[in-house]
């Protein structure tokens, strides 16, 4: 049986045709809307009401599955190429148009967000869950085609150094009633894995160990954050994209993670342009609400478009400091947060570089070495690594990578001196002792990466399920 995409893009006219899909709409007794999430398209059934009772059509409701059988044929009508003459039809599901809250009209994001197992049957969500499916797709495409390996690091860790954000404990002990040592203490032997264990926060020192053995490699998969930051960039499970590549410096990290982007969102441009034109002209009209100072500039495609075409701007994080302090909103005191050599970029001064002052996504390196993690590589000033971040306009950080410490002595100084275990960690130090080599990678966000190309605002409404603070429903 065909899908409602193949079916509108079908060549012959005139043939027999079979659906299942669910009902949109049904107006003038006449004419069904169905969708089957192929396409953003409805396709339009018609029924001649003298042939189909009032039994069957009063179960013709919004949210119904049916199965129909007919003929395609060119439509008269408006607004769509194709229809089906019905000749046989069958209510798979009823819907009780009165308690089925996906109605036929707008509803908000909020609304949706606690009707989360229904909200994919709205326009608006099939569009997002199929630009979604095609990044995640494109993913998979870019790194194969460029010979980099898929693996697959662990989701449940006894390591807890990499510092990337609080964790979730994974335990099967009673927590009523917890076996102690001797000291008083929770008797961790005892738990499941004989050690404390977490969810992971990023796959990277796995994923180090074996590009120090099969050179290109990438993770794509869960990882989870505890932090109670209830924004619309942070979630405390999402998808991250991870490449880890041999004898690649930070240059040549910053060139992978620019090529990357743009691949994946090229092929949004390509596979899901009515999407994307639905996307855009939600966000017009949102926008017709806002003030004309707070209207972005650029229309969706033509942002994406952008991204496509320009360069991403790199620049130093001192140089990113003297351009933030000879600012504006510096001058008026407008930040909320200081601009200091030395302190981490906030949200805000990442959106005034990106969307006020270089109007493109930028790529931040070298910064401060006491903000930046233990793994990334000290410059010879030794007071600033080889870190990366690049920052997208509307989302901020979407990246975060670096050249990663290969030297042994400078790496168990600087795990010493930020108290990272060395001995827990003896594996990740192991790269080091055998055959160590330059070596660069980074973490892509990929909901912020949906957001992006989606343009909505918050996060929480590109992931089927999200979870944060306070909410692990469905
Ligand atoms: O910058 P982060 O913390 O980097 C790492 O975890 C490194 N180990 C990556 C690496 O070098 N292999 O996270 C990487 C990216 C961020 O830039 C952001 O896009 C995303 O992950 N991210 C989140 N996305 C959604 N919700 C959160 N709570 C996120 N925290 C980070
Ligand atoms: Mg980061």
């Amino acid at each position: 049986m065909k899908n409602i995409k193949q079916i509108i893009n079908s060549e012959k006219l005139n043939i027999p045709i079979e659906v299942k899909a669910w009902v949109k709409t049904f107006r003038n007794d006449r004419f069904i809307a169905v969708n089957d999430g192929s396409t953003i398209q409805n396709l339009q059934l018609v029924i001649d009401p003298e042939k189909f009772d009032e039994n069957i059509r009063k179960k013709i409701n919004t949210g119904a599955a049916l199965y129909a059988k007919g003929e395609l044929k060119e439509s008269l009508g408006k607004g769509q190429k194709v229809e089906v003459w019905v000749d046989e039809l069958e209510i798979l599901g009823e819907s009780d148009p009165e308690k089925f809250p996906i109605q036929p009209k707008r509803h908000s994001l909020e609304f949706l967000r606690e009707k989360a197992h229904l909200r994919p049957r709205t326009t608006l969500f099939g569009a997002i869950m199929r630009i979604r499916n095609t990044l995640a797709f494109a993913v998979h495409q870019y790194f194969q085609k460029n010979n980099f390996l898929y693996v697959n690091t662990p989701i449940i860790t006894s390591a807890d150094a990499e510092g990337a954000g609080e964790m979730f404990q994974v335990t099967t002990l009673d927590l009523q009633n917890p076996p102690k040592d001797e000291t008083g203490k929770i008797d961790y032997k005892k738990d499941f894995f004989n050690t404390k264990t977490n969810l992971t926060v990023s796959g990277q020192l796995e994923a180090e160990t074996y590009a120090m053995a099969l050179g290109k490699v990438y993770t794509f998969g869960p990882t989870f954050r505890a932090e109670n930051s209830n924004t619309t960039r942070h979630l405390a499970e999402f998808w991250m994209i991870e490449p880890e590549v041999a004898f690649m410096d930070l240059h040549g990290d910053m060139d992978l993670a620019e090529d990357f982007s743009k691949y994946i969102i090229k092929e949004v441009l390509h596979k899901n342009r009515e999407d994307l034109e639905f996307l855009e002209m939600r966000l017009k009209n949102e926008e017709k609400q806002k003030p004309q100072n707070q209207r972005s500039e650029m229309a969706l495609i033509e942002k994406l478009e952008f991204v496509l075409e320009n360069n991403f701007k790199r620049l130093s994080y001192t140089e990113a400091i003297e351009i933030l302090k000879n600012s504006k909103p510096y001058k008026k005191k407008k930040f909320k947060f200081p601009v200091e050599w030395g302190v981490d970029l906030q949200s805000e001064h990442e959106r005034y570089l990106v969307e006020k002052h270089f109007k493109t996504p930028v790529i931040i390196y070298d910064y401060p070495a006491k903000i930046k993690a233990f793994y990334m590589r000290l410059n010879d000033d030794e007071k600033t690594v080889r870190a990366m971040d690049v920052l997208f306009p509307g989302i901020g950080e979407i990246v975060g990578g670096s050249q990663r410490e290969e030297r042994l002595d400078v790496l168990l100084k600087k795990m010493y001196d930020l108290g990272v275990d060395t001995k827990e960690l003896y594996w990740y130090v192991d790269t080091r002792r055998f055959g160590t080599a330059v070596h660069s990678g980074f973490g892509l966000g990929f909901e912020r990466m949906v957001q992006f190309v989606t343009g909505m605002s918050n996060i929480r409404d590109v992931i089927p399920y999200p979870r944060f603070p306070g909410n692990a429903n469905f």
